[in-house]
């Protein structure tokens, strides 16, 4: 067993639906282990500044349906460099943090690690709406951002219809397509774009227009990938060789908010107690993740030099269910 006293939470990078419920679990499993909390705000970057507050049960009641994280976050590339993470360690001390819980992607995790060298025991949590983190299956706020995504493009799809429109709906993921995937099929969308899959044949997708409206299609829409970008060129291309009206809608940080789903709160809160759980058994240098139906837990060396793709058979589907 492990001797952590003292637990902080933090939230770093990008919001995602979800992070309350996380921070919820580590608050309330922590106490129930005997130990004390502490809120960092604003990620690294409050943890420079010594923004730390108190926790206790009340801290976290009434969050686990909200979007966002009470804690705010921010990216802090100063967290990069070795002596602001010697200054990072040293300040965990001062305020008596033994152990902290990072909730973010793989940029806060690469801080986590180096706290860890550093002497503070450190797991991380995966959060992003994006699902680009290698070592899970399950990243929180993946499932109510592509639900959010994809309640917005069936809307746009209704309007797509009435005018006999073509649309180019952007959806979040940075470089990574998953959310495009997902929705994409979700969505019936005609064409799917993903930076890990286009070859950018533009002319190809101009001439699938043109036979299907011949087919009697009324509508086409295109879920494009923020890695592949350009939706507003892209739309403005496609009218003019089509003589198809086309309009592009990018959803933007609408993806990012919002109530968390069922799951989200769940496997937030299954992986926040398994953060505190690592901690107490004196576990450092873990990062949490979801693989093959069970909450698992790597070291974070392992986990940032894994890699992922999306699912061949899945984006084989999405092409022949989209004729
Ligand atoms: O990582 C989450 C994410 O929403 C990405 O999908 C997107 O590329 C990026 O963050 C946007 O960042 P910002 O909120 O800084 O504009």
């Amino acid at each position: 067993m492990g001797n952590v006293k003292t637990i902080g939470v933090l939230t770093s990078g990008g919001d995602a639906p979800g992070m309350n419920a996380a921070i919820r679990a580590v608050v309330r499993t922590a106490l129930a282990a005997g130990c004390n909390v502490k809120g960092i705000m604003r990620g690294y970057l409050g943890l420079l500044e010594e923004d730390i507050i108190d926790m206790d049960a009340r801290s976290v009641s009434d969050i686990i349906q909200r979007g966002g994280t009470i804690l705010y976050t921010a990216r802090c590339l100063d967290m990069l460099k070795s002596e602001v993470q010697d200054k990072a360690a040293d300040i965990c001390r001062k305020h008596g943090i033994d152990g902290l819980v990072v909730i973010g992607g793989d940029g806060s995790f690469k801080g986590a690690q180096q706290l860890a060298r550093r002497g503070i025991n450190t797991v991380g949590l995966p959060g992003t709406i994006d699902l680009d983190i290698a070592c899970t299956d399950y990243t929180i706020g993946f499932d109510t951002a592509i639900n959010t995504a994809m309640e917005t493009i069936d809307k746009v799809r209704d309007t797509s219809t009435s005018h006999e429109r073509c649309s180019v709906i952007e959806v979040m993921g940075r470089k990574a397509g998953y959310i495009a995937l997902w929705c994409g099929i979700a969505n019936g969308a005609e064409e799917i774009l993903i930076a890990e899959r286009y070859d950018y044949d533009e002319q190809r997708i101009i001439n699938n227009i043109i036979n299907k409206r011949k087919t009697g299609k009324k509508h086409y829409i295109i879920v494009n990938a923020e890695g592949v970008g350009d939706s507003n060129g892209m739309a403005k291309r496609i009218e003019a060789a089509t003589g198809m009206e086309t309009r592009a809608t990018i959803i933007g940080h609408a993806q990012r908010g919002g109530s968390p789903t069922t799951k989200d709160r769940v496997y937030a809160s299954m992986m926040g107690a398994k953060a505190v759980d690592l901690l107490v058994a004196g576990a450092s240098n873990r990062v949490v993740g979801y693989r093959d139906g069970k909450f698992v837990d790597y070291d974070i060396e392992e986990g940032l030099a894994m890699t992922k793709d999306v699912d061949q058979y899945m984006f084989e589907l999405s092409i022949r269910l989209s004729k």
